[in-house]
């Protein structure tokens, strides 16, 4: 299993993984939407003997207390359900937020999972006083610096793309 930068070509089956992991379609068509409107972008798919089987997105948010800083958000990833549950997701995960430390980002910010995202240094954004613009339970809202002390009390806000969702 190869974690690559996905390539025009992926578009297809990166909207299929999208849309089977996801309980719509609503995820696979924020996916296209943002290649055409956000930049950067950093998406990454993993491949398995040449099926692309997983794919994982970031799109910059702003942080109001930090306009300053270059920061991204993690959203959506997603495997094919049979592929799940074994470990591929997290090789997305640590490959693609090496890429962002890379690229400079000074951190990434994701909704979702409690009990998922920690594991990859993601902590709760309130331990920075830090909120998104979304009404969401304050544990599902994770940060992760990539450039120590850079975070500062803040709202979160994603590229409008998101506000269809
Ligand atoms: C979220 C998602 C991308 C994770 O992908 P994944 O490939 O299943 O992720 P992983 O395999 O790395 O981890 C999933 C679980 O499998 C476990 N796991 C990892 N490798 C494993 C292995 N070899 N054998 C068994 N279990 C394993 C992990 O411990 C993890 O369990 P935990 O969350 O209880 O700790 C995937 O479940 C998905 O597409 N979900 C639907 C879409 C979605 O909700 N996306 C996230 C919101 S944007």
């Amino acid at each position: 299993m190869k974690i690559r930068a996905e390539s025009v070509s992926d578009k297809k089956a990166v909207y299929e993984i999208n849309k089977q992991a996801f309980p719509g379609d609503d995820e696979a068509k924020l996916v296209d939407a943002l290649r055409e409107n956000a930049d950067p972008i950093v998406s990454l798919v993993a491949e398995l003997k040449g099926q692309v089987i997983g794919h994982i997105l970031f799109s910059p948010v702003t942080l109001s207390s930090r306009p300053d800083l270059k920061l991204m958000g993690l959203a959506p990833m997603a495997v094919l359900p049979e592929f799940q549950k074994q470990g591929i997701g997290s090789k997305l995960v640590n490959e693609s937020v090496s890429k962002c430390k890379d690229l400079e980002f000074a951190g990434i910010v994701v909704l979702g999972h409690p009990d998922y995202y920690p594991k990859f240094g993601f902590v709760p954004s309130v331990n920075f006083g830090i909120k998104c613009t979304y009404d969401v339970p304050d544990e599902a809202f994770m940060v992760l610096e990539l450039k120590e002390g850079v975070f500062k009390a803040g709202v979160v806000s994603y590229h409008p793309e998101f506000d269809n969702l």
